[in-house]
């Protein structure tokens, strides 16, 4: 299970992230916040969620996807047997659009440093996008009637495994159904990405890796605290 790990060093990568975005004034977005919304979950994980922009409650608690459909979420990750603590979940922006509008070019233009240097932390096997503009940060061009609940490529070779937004299903009841229709393809999106992934890693760090293990420690400590990690999937 070692590609159920991100990289070391991720958590201190992800927290010095989340204090430079508490405190950031790179576009107009800032004015209008109460907390800026940096993102959370596990900094081991292998799996990025990427939503929009902070809404109400969000801004309020500085948490991300906390409000009605924070929880539309979790009971799509609880059909799978996942939980929050099995992510690591983000916007596109990090700070509230006044009266949720949806964010300028601008203003994603502004945050996008903030959620490439979390991807430099995780290293994500796959990026789950939720709803549009997350979906055309990593596919530009794509529309999510066709690209939904399918793993596709982007031009950097990231793993994306688009979806529609949760909110959306709180306005369009039929959207409901297939958030988790889409959901229930994840894991074994994810175990295709992990695959491919593994068999594209140059054979000179697959070597280093297997010096690495080697050299560990306590492998079977390290071992049994990853296996815990993925297990149900
Ligand atoms: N919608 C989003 O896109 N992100 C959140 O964090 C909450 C709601
Ligand atoms: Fe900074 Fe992003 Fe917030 Fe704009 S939205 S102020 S770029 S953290």
């Amino acid at each position: 299970m070692d590609d159920a790990s991100g990289p070391a060093g991720s958590a201190t990568a992800l927290a010095e992230i989340a204090d430079t975005v508490r405190s950031c004034t790179r576009c107009p977005l800032s004015a209008g916040r109460s907390h800026a919304v940096p993102g959370e979950g596990n900094d081991m994980s292998d799996v990025l969620l990427v939503g929009e922009g902070p809404g109400a409650r969000e801004d309020r608690t500085g948490r991300p996807f906390v409000g009605p459909a924070g929880e539309l979420l979790s009971e799509l990750l609880a059909a799978i047997g996942w939980t929050r603590a099995d992510v690591f979940i983000t916007n596109v922006v990090k700070c509230r659009p006044p009266a949720n509008r949806d964010p300028e070019p601008e203003e994603k233009a502004a945050c996008a440093p903030y959620l490439d240097a979390q991807e430099r932390a995780l290293q994500p096997a796959v990026v789950v996008t939720l709803g549009r503009h997350s979906l055309q940060r990593y596919l530009p061009g794509a529309r999510i009637g066709g690209a939904h609940g399918q793993l596709r490529r982007s031009f950097t070779g990231q793993h994306v495994f688009p979806m529609y937004h949760p909110a959306a299903a709180l306005h369009q009841a039929s959207l409901r159904e297939t958030l988790f229709r889409d959901i229930r393809g994840l894991p074994a999106a994810l175990l295709d990405a992990r695959r491919a992934l593994a068999e594209e890693r140059p054979a000179s760090v697959q070597a280093q890796e297997a010096v690495d293990r080697e050299q560990s420690p306590d492998p079977a400590a390290d071992e049994a605290e990853q296996m815990t990690l993925f297990q149900e999937h």
